[in-house]
């Protein structure tokens, strides 16, 4: 098979290649460094495309842009692409309202570049689109909540599986992040329903794994982590620290993708985090990471949240099960933190 992988230096591009390479098949990557340019040093992916070009036979990376329309209509002119794992973004919510052109030039736009590429050259292609749980924006905060001792946790027994994939994407505040990912996200619903493309779109809870360049404004656990182990500042921002989010590894993320490709169903849209079963506050991950390693950043916190961010999030999985019944997480949250801390000390 033929692959074509977007943001092949980032988490979950990297993930896919080596996913893909591993099957035996042909794998192109396309990723122009830009998380360098967004996020400074730290959020420098050259290090994972070297590791990749080291490490995986039937790879090849070009540094080409997505939003460049013409070079991306010819990159497809020139190779007949089977599978298509759209992973580049801009990914971060509040870096969003800096560069708001540059978020949605490449969210948005450089998604509709792909899938109309696709559509005129590789229309029988598989397209998977990452998308984002922040396309419901901050709807999930108006759930009735309880707080517990070191976390929040919805109140509503509508609610006791996670967030399903109804749920509503209007109406709330999103970030121009959320925005923008919901503009790629409905688009790639469309080339499904309109055009009949094979295309599926997952939307992310929290996606790690020890690939990940983690910086503060994104990539949460890793940035966590890292800081947890050279001991260095950390802020939390609001909710008490006791906020919710879901872990998934990104080799179960592209696990998902894979049992798609074999059976797609053309525009569907699922949810893929860790769920109920991966999901802890911050409190919880400090607490967690000082158990393994013994260390713990130096926390200051701040009652100001991030604006629009969620105070619990766990992804409802029961229809990517239902679907997908041999599909299933194979990393538990411990085991994601202890893979984490390994690859991290070793660097
Ligand atoms: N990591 C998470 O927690 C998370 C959660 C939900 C959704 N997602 C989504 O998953 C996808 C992948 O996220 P990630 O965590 O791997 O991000 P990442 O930043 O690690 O990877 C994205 C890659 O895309 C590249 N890129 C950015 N702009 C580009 C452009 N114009 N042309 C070519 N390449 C470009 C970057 O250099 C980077 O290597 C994104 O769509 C993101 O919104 C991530």
């Amino acid at each position: 098979m033929n692959v074509l992988v977007t943001g092949s230096s980032g988490l979950i591009g990297s993930e896919a290649v080596v996913y893909f390479d591993r099957l035996g098949f042909k794998v192109s990557g396309i990723d122009n460094n830009m998380r360098a340019d967004f996020f400074g040093p730290r959020g420098d992916t050259t290090w994972n495309r070297d590791r990749l070009l080291a490490t995986c036979r039937g790879f090849s990376h070009t540094g080409l842009d997505i939003r460049d329309r013409e070079a991306i209509d010819r990159f497809f002119v020139q190779n007949q692409f089977e599978l298509i794992i759209h992973a580049a973004a801009q990914p971060s919510h509040d870096l969003a309202a800096r560069r708001p052109f540059d978020d949605f030039d490449v969210n948005a736009t450089g998604t509709l570049n792909l899938l109309e590429a696709t559509r005129r050259h590789a229309p029988n292609a598989i397209f998977i689109h990452m998308s984002t749980n922040k396309v419901y924006g901050d709807g999930p905060n108006r759930i009735a909540l309880k707080e517990l001792d070191t976390r929040w946790d919805y109140d509503d027994p509508e609610y006791v599986n996670g967030i399903p994939e109804e749920f509503p994407v209007d109406q709330c505040l999103h970030s121009l992040f959320g925005a923008s990912k919901l503009a790629g996200d409905i688009l790639a619903q469309e080339y499904g329903r309109y055009f009949g493309l094979r295309t599926g779109i997952f939307r992310g809870g929290c996606l790690t794994g020890p690939y990940h360049s983690g910086v503060e404004l994104h990539g949460f656990l890793s940035y966590l982590v890292g800081v947890a182990l050279q001991e260095s500042p950390y802020t939390i921002y609001g909710y008490k620290g006791k906020q919710v989010r879901d872990q998934i590894h990104s080799h179960d993320v592209i696990s998902a993708f894979w049992h798609f490709a074999q059976d797609p169903r053309p525009g569907e849209v699922y949810n893929l985090g860790g769920g109920k079963e991966n999901s802890a506050s911050l409190l919880e991950s400090v607490a967690r990471i000082e158990e393994l390693t013994g260390k713990r950043p130096q926390i200051t916190y701040s009652e100001q949240n991030r604006i629009g961010d969620h105070i619990c999030y766990y992804s409802d999985l029961q229809k990517l099960r239902s679907h997908f019944p041999d599909w299933n997480l194979s990393y538990s949250l411990d085991e994601i933190l202890e893979e984490m801390i390994s690859v991290m000390q070793r660097r």
